[in-house]
């Protein structure tokens, strides 16, 4: 331990990005070690954008683990967080802090106590799935700080499958898929990286945060009601999802956007049936949403082959992935169909990437009310507000260290 007596602290540093499924996870066959009714698939999305950065530190001065997520002190008696540390202490091993020349025993860790802060680098109430980043990049952090080595490949996501399913996929970049496994212990749940980001270097992706949001119903308890009242639920797992993740694998390996993008639709869609199937019925797209589908719908049929893909988590709102070469087309339909509520810098209300708005030559507010009226869109009506506003992101990096 500490060389003189002195009080010492040693930290890490690490960001991990959110996930967006596109063959969607919903429903579990173990609640306590989160293992899924089916194989899912998702994109990592860039951690410039999206992401939770976490600093763990250690020191015998702490007298309790505590966690502080976004400046606010949050508890961490439930469950999740209780399994995710106890997986990870187990297997600490004895590690020599480079900067202090601290050395800590593997003995040590099961008495030393952790000060975890995380931050997101984008709004909490909006709804973008922040538990994954959140504990991906908890577990990815604390086994940095632990010196754990996997003992066997996609170790450490089983331990970030047990704070919530999803986080597993945000370890790594591009397209991941999570393997439901066979096993009663879950040693076989994982996440495994399908494609490398920069594969899909030209795909674009834009998030429309929707502004008017009621109450959702969480997605942990959305699913198990799910599970004990939709047949549709059990016969998507058992028969629809398999097909689907090999079809999706195979449009992933030959980088066949059309498909891709039918299989994304498809899927969100066939999720949002499951809920409406769930009694009582959930419903997490509202009608801005549904107006959103019907723009990229509208937009598809009139070209004859998807331009772009649309897919909805537990919320309202939309994620839309497009070709490089067509993102300043679908940026055009949205600021036709949604433009910013009055008032709004245009810097405000399209965060994130600048490129689409360079593609489109947008740069002030007044250009968005001279844009024409693509060839399938309604008439534009007066209604402004219904986005609260968009990201512009693409598919990036896994969980990583900061320093
Ligand atoms: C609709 O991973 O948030 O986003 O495992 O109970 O924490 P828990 O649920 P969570 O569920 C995500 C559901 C989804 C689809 C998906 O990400 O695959």
């Amino acid at each position: 331990m500490g060389t003189d007596g002195s009080a010492w602290i040693v930290s890490r540093t690490a960001r991990a990005p959110s996930n967006i499924a596109v063959i969607k996870y919903w429903g579990k066959r173990d609640e306590d070690l989160i293992l899924p009714l089916n194989s899912s698939i998702s994109v990592t999305l860039d951690p410039n954008d999206l992401s939770a950065t976490t600093t763990v530190s250690t020191s015998p001065d702490f007298d309790a683990d505590r966690l502080w997520l976004n400046d606010k002190e949050v508890s961490l008696s439930s469950h999740r967080y209780v399994s995710c540390l106890k997986e990870l202490r187990d297997r600490a091993t004895d590690v020599k802090d480079e900067k202090t020349g601290i050395v800590i025993t593997k003995e040590d860790w099961k008495h030393l106590k952790l000060h975890i802060v995380s931050k997101n680098n984008f709004p909490t109430a909006a709804g973008l799935a922040s538990s994954a980043a959140g504990f991906a990049c908890l577990v990815f952090t604390v086994a940095e700080l632990m010196g754990i080595k996997e003992s066997f490949p996609g170790e450490l996501s089983t331990i970030a499958r047990r704070g919530s399913g999803s986080a597993c996929r945000s370890l790594h970049g591009g397209f991941v898929k999570w393997e439901m496994g066979k096993r009663a212990d879950g040693k076989d749940s994982i996440a495994v990286p399908l494609a490398e980001h920069h594969e899909w270097d030209d795909l674009r992706i834009v998030i429309c945060v929707v502004s008017s949001r009621q109450k959702e119903v969480s997605s942990t308890s959305g699913m198990q009601e799910s599970v004990q009242t939709s047949p549709l639920l059990h016969y998507r797992a058992k028969e629809v999802v398999p097909k689907r993740i090999t079809e999706m694998e195979e449009a992933l390996s030959k980088r066949d956007f059309s498909s891709f993008a039918k299989l994304t639709c498809a899927d969100s869609n066939q999720f949002h049936a499951t809920c409406l199937d769930t009694s009582p019925p959930i419903f997490y797209m509202n009608d801005t949403s549904r107006r959103i589908i019907g723009l990229v719908e509208r937009w598809n049929k009139s070209e004859g082959s998807p331009q772009a893909a649309y897919t909805f988590d537990a919320g309202p709102n939309a994620v839309i992935f497009v070709p490089q070469k067509s993102g300043g087309a679908l940026l055009h339909r949205l600021l036709y169909e949604f433009p910013p509520p009055e008032g709004m810098n245009l810097s405000s209300y399209v965060v994130g990437s600048t490129e689409l708005l360079e593609a489109l030559g947008i740069d002030k507010l007044e250009d968005i009310r001279s844009l024409e009226r693509p060839i399938e869109s309604p008439k534009r009506d007066e209604g402004h507000g219904e986005l609260a506003y968009l990201i512009c992101t693409r598919p990036g990096n896994g969980a990583s260290l900061c320093e």
